[in-house]
This record gives structure tokens, sequence and C-alpha cells, in this order.
């Protein structure tokens, strides 16, 4: 790498504003030490979604990816308004929207910078999305694309920590090896980034790929940097959170799908899990309250903003937080589907949206009724593939897709024995598990909304 293009920290340090905090100081002074952290998710981690989360213990949020090419282009002010608005002054308010970081994408230091400038007084830090696996990054040549153009990362990252008031973060995934991981960190942290999430998974593990993500690389990250470290992948309920900052020794948890289909993730979080009470109803609904109340909740976030939030993205939304409950009332999972997604009649589409939530709280509610006097303990479930718990349908709770590997094992453990026509007597085992597998929402293509709105519909 030239050695002109990577100059040490302290020289890149001795260009920085006098006053701007960084590392543990920016943590903990700026952000207030967050531990629990809500990822940052196209057309998912909009600002009503976020206003939303903070009720239920989050304690700093990631804007979606904004593409900074897109968002600095004079030309398109639909998409610099429909991506950060700063017309209403909402997003990124103290009173509502703090702590944020907002993460854009990039290629080009001076776009970024430019896009930079134009949310620096409206957020607390800014994130260069390095971890993207989708094919529109590949095209674009962003997000996990870039993770072999080390120089270049180091520039689009130093250029922000020379230049910006406020401090910069980086999100990428993992190399294949724990040394290359490492090194990578590293270089992150001597271009300038304040505070490293790492995402545990490689570049190849999307889609039907996504798999466990990594926590010992996740800890050699960790140990290797001064930064704070988040650490992202593999949490689906609150016990896996302390699990992982055990595990990994990281400041802090980073969640994406889990927070999205149970937003109460992170809500009455400390108690201890070894507590007699733990498994009490009471503390079970403060983790998993029921998600028709909590889909009701979040639609009067958004119609409490005057910023507009996308309906395609609502949309997302309640298929997500609902799924438990529309997997059985299938009456309601089409109701919901077919809600035309109009952005110009944004009230309507609301009004739609909460006919069905209202239906499907009186159902949910009913079925709780049914099943009063048995402690919601003794009606948790194992889901056989994974071994995972599974709460009531009326309740709160992640989604999770078994890895190729785990149906695999699962679909040869449960084998008949078959002896194929027309054969000798060779034993065959036939795979019991024919559900067509659900495509993962690792998503981050911009503009894609609608297209993930659609394959919830079907795979709900
Ligand atoms: C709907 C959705 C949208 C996402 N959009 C982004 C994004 O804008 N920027 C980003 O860095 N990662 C994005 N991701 C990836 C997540 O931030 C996170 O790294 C990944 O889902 C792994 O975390 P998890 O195991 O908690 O889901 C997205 C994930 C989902 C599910």
């Amino acid at each position: 790498m030239a050695k002109d293009i990577l100059p040490s920290l302290a020289q890149a340090d001795a260009q920085v504003p006098k006053k701007k905090l960084g590392g543990y100081e920016f943590y903990r002074e700026v952000l207030g030490s967050p531990k629990y952290v809500v990822a940052p998710m196209v057309d998912q981690s909009e600002l009503a979604w976020r206003k939303f989360s903070r009720r239920y213990g989050a304690q700093l949020i990631y804007s979606p990816m904004i593409n900074a090419k897109m968002f600095v282009d004079s030309t398109n002010k639909t998409y610099r308004n429909a991506n950060f608005d700063l017309i209403n002054g909402e997003e990124g308010d103290p009173t509502i929207d703090r702590p944020l970081v907002v993460q854009f994408c990039a290629n080009d230091p001076e776009q970024l910078l430019a896009s930079a400038k134009v949310v620096e007084a409206h957020c607390d830090a800014v994130d260069l999305n390095l971890g993207c696996p989708q094919d529109i990054a590949k095209r674009g040549r962003y997000g996990s694309f870039l993770q072999d153009e080390w120089e270049l990362i180091y520039k689009l990252i130093n250029t922000l920590h020379v230049n910006l008031s406020i401090p910069v973060t980086a999100k990428f995934r993992v190399f294949p090896t724990i040394e290359k991981t490492v090194e990578y960190a590293k270089m992150l942290e001597r271009a300038g980034a304040q505070i490293l999430t790492c995402h545990g998974r490689l570049r190849e593990q999307r889609g039907q790929n996504t798999g466990v993500a990594d926590w010992d690389k996740i800890r050699a990250v960790k140990e290797a940097v001064s930064v704070p470290v988040f650490a992202n992948g593999n949490i689906l309920y609150q016990a896996d959170i302390d699990a992982c900052l055990k595990a990994t020794g990281c400041d802090g948890v980073m969640s994406a799908e889990g927070q999205l289909y149970n937003p109460a993730l992170f809500a009455g979080i400390g108690h201890p899990i070894d507590s007699p009470d733990y498994d009490s109803d009471e503390q079970i609904l403060i983790r998993h309250p029921r998600h028709a109340d909590l889909a009701l909740e979040y639609l009067d976030v958004v119609m409490e903003l005057k910023t507009t939030t996308s309906v395609s993205g609502i949309k997302g939304h309640l298929f997500k937080i609902m799924r438990p409950g529309l997997i059985r009332e299938t009456d309601l999972r089409e109701k919901l589907g077919r809600v035309k997604i109009d952005p110009k009649k944004v009230k309507e589409c609301l009004g739609a949206y909460r006919v069905v939530c209202e239906e499907m709280k009186e159902r949910m509610d009913r079925d709780a009724k049914a099943a009063e006097g048995v402690p919601l303990k003794d009606l948790i479930t194992v889901e056989p593939i994974t071994g995972i718990k599974v709460m009531p349908h009326w309740l709160a709770q992640p989604y999770f897709r078994p890895s190729p590997e785990q149906k695999k094992a699962y679909a040869l453990a449960n084998a008949p024995l078959e002896v194929a026509e027309g054969e000798s007597s060779v034993a065959v085992p036939v795979p019991v598990s024919p559900q067509k597998p659900k495509r993962p929402l690792d998503d981050c293509e911009p503009g894609e909304d609608a297209k993930r709105v659609r394959l919830e519909q079907v795979a709900v």
C-alpha cells in the first residue's frame, strides 16, 4: 500500500479540528456509552422506527444506508429528501432522534464528504458501509465490494476524519481468516474510524448462505483495536446479547433482523437471566409484548411525525412484527398484502394497515385469553431443526431460518430409508423438508423496498 496514502494515525490526527472527540471519549460523552444498537437498514431504520425503537431500549440507532453519489446530485432532490428529510427538521432532532449515526455508501471521497457535510449538523457521526453484499453493491462498487481496495477505503474514511466536525465510523464484514480481518480492522482504525462495527459474516454469507456469524473473529478485532467495537450477527433473543458481549468483549451489540421482528428486543434488559422471575409472565411480556399492539403503536408513531414514512417500508415492518400471527391468519396476511402501495395516498394506506392490525389484535387477544391460566413459559416450544425456542404466536419474537447445514442434518436424521425404484437395494435418504426456503432480508439495496415487501408477502 502506498505510504503517502496511508499516513500514520498521529499524522492524520494532527489535522483534525481540536474539539472533536474520538474513540471512547466520543462513545461515552457524546453517545452515552450505548450497548444496545439498532443497525442501519434500508427502508427499515427510518425515523419512525428509530423513535419507536428508543421507547423499547435502543440506545443508538443508525440511519438506513444512503448512496452518497445520489445524495450529492443536486438535480435529484427527491432522493435527498426521501433519505434524510431536512425540511421538517425531525430527523436528527436532539429531542427525538439522537443519538443517531447516518450511514453512507460511497466510492468517491469527495462525494462522500459532500454528502456527510449535508447531515453533519443533524447527527452524531457518519458511518461508511463496507458490508453490503448485494449485487447492486457489486454493480455500484460499494459496500463489501470495496473490501479489497484498502487504499480507497483509507481515503474515504480519512477524508471524513480530517474534514468533518463529527467522527466517522465504519461497519464491515469479516474475511476468511482472523489475521486478515484484524489487519483490515486496524487499517480502518488508522484511517480515522472512531467506532467499528464488525459483522461476523463473510461477504459470501448472504441469501440462503447467510449462516451464523463468527464471534471469534469479532473478538479478535475487539482485542486488536483501541476504539469501541460493536458486534453484529446472531442476536435473536435477549439472552444472546449477554452471551455475545461475553464472547466478544465488545462494547455493544448491533441487531438488525432480530430487532425488526421483535422491536422490544432490548426492552427491560439488565434483568438478571438467572433471577427466579426471569420467565414470569410479567418479564416475558416485557421482552415479548403482543405483536399486534406493537404494530398499532408503530403506526401511531408514523402518524405523529410530520416527516413522511415510506408506505412500502411501513408494510415491511408490519409483515415482520406480526409474522407469527400472519402465518396462521392467512386472510389477514392476504389483506395486508393487497393494500396497494401508493406513495401519493399515504393516509389511505395507513388506514388500511390499521384495519389489518386491529383485526389481528382482536384475534391475538382472543387466543391469549383462551390460554389464560397457563404460564407463558409453559407455552414455549422448540423449533425442531434449529433447537431455537418459539414463543406463543401472539407475542413478538425473532424469525430465524435454519442454515443449509442444519436443514441437511435434520433431513438426514429424520429421513425414512427408501429403495429407489429399478435400483438395487441401496438405501437413499429422502429429505423431509420440501418447503421452499425464504430469502433472508440482509439486503441493503436502495429502491428495492417494494421487492422486499413482495418477498415478505409470499414468504410469511
Ligand atoms: C432489511 C435490512 C436492511 C439492511 N440494510 C442495511 C444497510 O442499509 N446498511 C448496512 O450496513 N447493513 C444493512 N443491513 C445489514 C444489517 O445491518 C446487519 O449487518 C445484518 O442484517 C446482520 O445483522 P443481524 O444478524 O442482526 O440481522 C440490512 C439488513 C436488513 C435485514
